[in-house]
C-alpha cells in the first residue's frame, strides 16, 4: 500500500526539498489547519453544543453575524496570534486589521481571512467552509497598517479554504500547484488525497444566483441567456447549473470536475462591485484556480491584477474552466 503523506510532511518538502517556502511560512501554514481542525470540529457539533443560529451582531458589511462566523474568526485569531509568524491579521468579521500582541514576537506575514463562508447554509446543515490567504509584509516595515495589506493578489505567497463538508477538506497552494488534504476526524490529522489538483479547461456547468437576473448588466444577461439556450443556442451545447451558495463547496466543484463560479456586478448597488470581497474571498480562490490551470476575472481583468483600494472592497468575479471565463469575459467586451 501507497504510503500516506501527512500536511506536516507535504509542507516539510515544499520547504526543504524543493526551498519553494521559508520554515515560518510553513509553520503558519499548520497554525491555520489546526485552527480550521477546531473550526470543523465545532462546526460538526452543531446543536449539541448551541453554535447555530444569530449572534445578534452586525459585521462592517451590514450582514447579520452568526455565532459560527463569530466562533470561527476568534479561533483564528487565537491559533495565529502567539505564534510569532505574524505582523497582524485581517477578517472580514473585523471592521479593521487585527495586529498582533505586543506581549508576542511579531514575524513577517499578513494573514487575511473569511472565518466562515456561506452563513447562511450553517443552520440549514449544508457545506460550509474558510477561506485564507497570506501576503508578506512590505520590507522596512515595523508597525502594519491598514494599507500594507492592500497589494495585489499576484502577491500572495499562500492561499487556501477548508470546506467542512461530508468530510473536511483542506485545499492549499503555496505556488507550486495545488493540493488537497482531508481530515481524519478521529486522528486529527490531515493527509493529502490529491495532489496537483486541476480544472479542466471546458466546462457544461455554471454557478450563478440567477435570481438576481433582472438586477444584471447586459453582458452577463447575454451570456447566461446563451448558457441557458442549451444545444440550439449560440454556444451548441446543453449546461448544467448548481449554485450551494457557500463559495468554497462551489469552487470546490470546480476544482473537482470544472464549471464555471460567477458574482457578477448588478444594478442594485452601484458603488459596490458584486458581493464577494476582494482580499479574502476573490483573491485567495483565483490564486487556487489559477494555480490549478483555470482562470479567473472581474469580467475585464485579471482578478489577481487588481490593485486593492479598501481592506473589504467587493469585486465582481468570474472564475473556473479556463476557456468558459475567457468566454465570459469575452461578452463585456461586446464580443
Ligand atoms: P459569507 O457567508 O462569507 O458572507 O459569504 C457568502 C457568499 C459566498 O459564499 C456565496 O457564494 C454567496 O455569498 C452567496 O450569495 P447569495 O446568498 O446571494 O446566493
Ligand atoms: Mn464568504
Ligand atoms: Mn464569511
Amino acid at each position: 500500500m501507497a504510503k500516506q503523506i501527512s500536511l506536516s510532511q507535504y509542507l516539510i518538502e515544499k520547504q526543504r526539498e524543493k526551498n519553494l517556502i521559508p520554515a515560518e511560512l510553513r509553520l503558519l501554514l499548520e497554525v491555520v489547519a489546526r485552527a480550521c481542525k477546531r473550526i470543523s470540529y465545532a462546526v460538526g457539533k452543531g446543536a449539541l453544543t448551541g453554535v447555530l443560529g444569530a449572534a445578534g451582531s452586525d459585521n462592517i458589511q451590514g450582514e447579520a453575524q452568526q455565532k459560527l462566523d463569530v466562533i470561527a474568526n476568534e479561533t483564528l485569531l487565537e491559533a495565529n496570534e502567539w505564534g510569532g509568524h505574524l505582523a497582524a491579521m485581517a477578517s472580514e468579521e473585523m471592521d479593521h486589521p487585527y495586529p498582533i500582541p505586543n506581549r508576542y514576537p511579531k514575524g513577517e506575514f499578513l494573514l487575511l481571512f473569511d472565518p466562515l463562508d456561506g452563513s447562511s447554509n450553517i443552520d440549514v446543515n449544508v457545506s460550509i467552509g474558510t477561506i485564507f490567504s497570506v501576503l508578506r509584509l512590505p520590507e522596512g516595515v515595523s508597525e502594519p497598517l491598514e494599507h500594507h495589506f492592500l497589494q495585489p493578489g499576484s502577491n500572495q505567497l499562500a492561499a487556501g479554504y477548508a470546506v467542512y463538508g461530508p468530510s473536511t477538506l483542506l485545499v492549499l497552494t503555496v505556488g507550486d500547484g495545488v493540493a488537497c488534504f482531508t481530515l481524519d476526524r478521529e486522528t486529527g490529522s490531515w493527509w493529502l488525497t490529491c495532489d496537483g489538483m486541476s480544472v479542466p479547461e471546458d466546462t457544461k456547468e455554471y454557478a450563478i444566483n440567477a435570481s438576481n437576473s433582472r438586477h444584471w448588466f447586459e453582458p452577463v444577461q447575454r451570456y447566461v441567456a446563451d448558457l441557458t439556450a442549451g444545444k440550439t443556442g449560440p454556444l451548441a451545447k446543453d449546461y448544467n447549473m448548481r449554485w450551494v451558495a457557500s463559495m468554497v463547496a462551489d469552487v470546490h466543484r470546480i476544482m473537482t470536475r470544472g464549471g464555471i463560479f460567477m458574482y457578477p456586478a448588478d444594478r442594485r448597488e452601484p458603488d459596490k462591485p458584486g458581493k464577494l470581497r476582494l482580499m479574502y474571498e476573490a483573491n485567495p480562490m483565483a490564486f487556487l484556480v489559477e494555480q490549478a490551470g483555470g482562470g479567473a476575472t472581474n469580467g475585464r481583468e485579471r482578478i489577481l491584477d487588481i490593485q486593492p483600494t479598501k481592506l473589504h472592497e467587493r469585486v465582481a468575479v468570474f472564475l473556473g474552466s479556463k476557456n468558459e471565463v475567457v468566454r465570459a469575459t469575452r461578452y463585456h467586451e461586446g464580443g
